[in-house]
């Protein structure tokens, strides 16, 4: 209980949770901080474990770096921080997808000249082995930094006021984006701009040549698209183009693939916002007519507006159940004119508009995205691109100081500890709402894990601890814990997280830490404080599906 009490929420937050725990505490023995579980809040889990419902990818989990850090390509060099690159490399193997509303305003420059920023990350790099040490020079990389918080709120606005400007990209903006994905072992999806048209709002691929000419000149390995929420094209730069047109459009540019040295990359799309009203027409007609030469399908989902959402909402488990719905609406969109598709989130993130303030930053925004990663697997996504890993707003995983945040860590241990194989989870005998259970068989990359293992996800969104006792045959198995909690005086709002007790930090620029697992003994519940999550790896289970 005196965990509720540090949470140190602001007022208006404080006083209905002290109302709350005010309640147990007459009925329970006082002064036991571990009480013994009280039977009702003891649940007993069912596992479906016959055979997997869904693979997902190795990459599933994966990441974005908006196209809006190339306006101006200055900053771009933030991505020589070897912090930066460590961070990225924790999250291999993955994909990096640079998109976002900026996508569909940037221009190749080929005879672009480097800024002087850029240069001095190249410059700083001679000689050296590219991957190993860190480009930006730290007096240039400090300077950025004083000059980023304006940048940030310009980028923003144009998202605010959906008015954006051209900017052009130079080669040397290609190569740092590229460098930086080959060297933290990512894979670039690359968005091109889809706004450059005919007089007869055909797409005009001259500026994608050069830029595939390019790439190819380097033996770049990228992925493509073509477009970013084309939906609201209207809304952005006054044109419409329909889901027919943008079919069309994809199929030129697998044309242009096809002719090039990027014959056997893949092409993803139509990266369409959440699938309702006009839509889901646009959804449908673009695969209708170019859904063949697509190799995966893309949308994107946020559950709020960050301008107005709020800590309730981010704690409230009806709204992690609006996720349920337009993935359903999707997959019946797909099946219905492309069957068996695979279908992924190519980007999505908490909030839009750059993520709520206070929020999409803290420990209180990792419900959503360890529901999100959950849900998905389980419903058949393929693939996730979190909307940021680094960039302009507060949903980001990584800060502006390079600062790891709490979404960071979810991340690193959900890609170290689950595996592609999607099992299914339930609570007996309880509606699922408050308390979320997903399982997978165990990642075996992980040095300690074995083929037969099985990892569980939980999140507890109830007021009170829950525990939770495995199907009779798993009973005596030994069972590693990691559960995460808030870490420091802002409670749930906070930027910090612990791991078993031990708050999470880098060793140092080049070294994350060592995740470390809790052995509990057999048999014993499986314990989720208030307001927490965890994993839980169930060690030698020999589950057939998971070998
Ligand atoms: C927990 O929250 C529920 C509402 O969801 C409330 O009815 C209950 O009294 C609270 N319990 C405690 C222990 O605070
Ligand atoms: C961006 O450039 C393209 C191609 O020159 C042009 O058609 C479009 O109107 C420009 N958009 C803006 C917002 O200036
Ligand atoms: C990075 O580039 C090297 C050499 O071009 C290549 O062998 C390697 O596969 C690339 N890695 C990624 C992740 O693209
Ligand atoms: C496509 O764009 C290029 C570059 O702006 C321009 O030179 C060319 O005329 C355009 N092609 C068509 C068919 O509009
Ligand atoms: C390019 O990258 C993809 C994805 O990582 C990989 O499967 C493929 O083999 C690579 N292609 C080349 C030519 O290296």
């Amino acid at each position: 209980m005196l965990l509720h009490l540090k949470l140190g929420l602001p007022k208006p937050f404080l006083l209905p949770l002290l109302l709350r725990l005010l309640r147990p505490l007459g009925a329970s023995s006082p002064g036991v901080l571990a009480a013994p579980a009280r039977t009702e809040n003891v649940v007993e889990l069912d596992f479906s474990t016959e055979q997997p419902v869904h693979l997902v990818s190795p990459a599933f989990l994966s990441f974005t770096i908006d196209a809006n850090l190339a306006t101006d390509p200055r900053f771009l060099t933030f991505l020589g921080s070897p912090k930066l690159q460590t961070l990225a490399r924790g999250l291999s193997p993955a994909y990096l997808r640079f998109g976002g509303s900026k996508t569909d305003f940037l221009i190749f420059d080929p005879k672009k000249e480097p800024s002087f920023e850029e240069r001095s990350y190249w410059q700083s790099q001679f000689n050296q082995d590219i991957c190993k040490y860190g480009f930006i020079p730290s007096d240039v990389e400090k300077r950025l930094q004083l000059e980023w918080p304006f940048q940030e709120q310009l980028l923003l606005k144009e998202q605010y006021y959906k008015r954006f400007r051209n900017s052009t990209y130079s080669r040397s903006s290609v190569d740092i984006l590229y460098t930086f994905a080959n060297c933290s072992g990512l894979h670039l999806i690359f968005g091109l701009n889809a706004l450059l048209r005919t007089a007869d709002l055909q797409w005009n691929s001259s500026n994608a040549q050069l830029l595939l000419d390019y790439c190819s000149s380097k033996s770049y390995n990228i992925s493509w698209e073509l477009g970013n929420e084309p939906n609201s094209f209207q809304k952005k730069a006054g044109i419409f183009i329909d889901g027919l047109q943008l079919g069309e459009d994809f199929i030129k540019l697998h044309k242009l693939l096809k002719k090039s040295a990027f014959k056997n990359a893949n092409l993803y799309g139509p990266d369409v916002g959440q699938p309702r009203g006009k839509t889901v027409k646009m959804l449908r007609n673009f695969l209708k007519a170019g859904g063949e030469v697509i190799d995966s399908v893309t949308w994107h989902h946020y559950y709020l507006d960050g301008r107005t959402a709020t800590k309730e909402d981010f704690l409230n488990p009806d709204v992690l159940d609006t996720f349920i719905s337009p993935v359903q609406k999707t997959f019946q969109v797909v099946e219905k004119t492309r069957p068996h598709k695979k279908v992924w989130l190519g980007e999505t993130s908490s909030a839009y508009g750059g993520g709520a303030p206070l929020l999409s930053d803290t420990f209180a925004a990792g419900f959503m995205w360890l529901d999100k990663l959950g849900l998905s697997a389980r419903l058949g996504i393929e693939v996730v691109m979190r909307q940021v890993f680094f960039g302009a707003g507060n949903y980001h995983l990584v800060d502006e100081n390079f600062e790891p945040l709490p979404d960071y860590w979810l991340s690193l241990l959900f890609k170290k500890l689950v595996g592609t194989n999607v099992l299914m989870a339930s609570v007996k005998g309880r509606a699922r709402n408050k308390l979320r259970v997903y399982l997978h068989c165990t990642n075996i990359n992980h040095p300690r894990y074995k083929e037969g293992d099985l990892t569980l996800y939980a999140l507890n969104l109830h007021n009170v601890t829950e525990h939770f006792q495995l199907p009779h045959y798993l009973f005596d198995k030994e069972v590693d814990r990691y559960l995460v909690k808030p870490s420091g005086p802002d409670g749930l709002f906070s930027k910090y997280v612990q791991l078993n007790d031990k708050t999470l930090k880098m060793v140092d620029d080049q070294t994350l830490p060592a995740l470390t697992e809790k052995p509990l003994s057999p048999g014993s519940p499986l314990s989720l404080p208030a307001f927490s999550y965890g994993f839980f790896v169930i060690r030698n289970a020999r589950v057939a599906a998971c070998l």
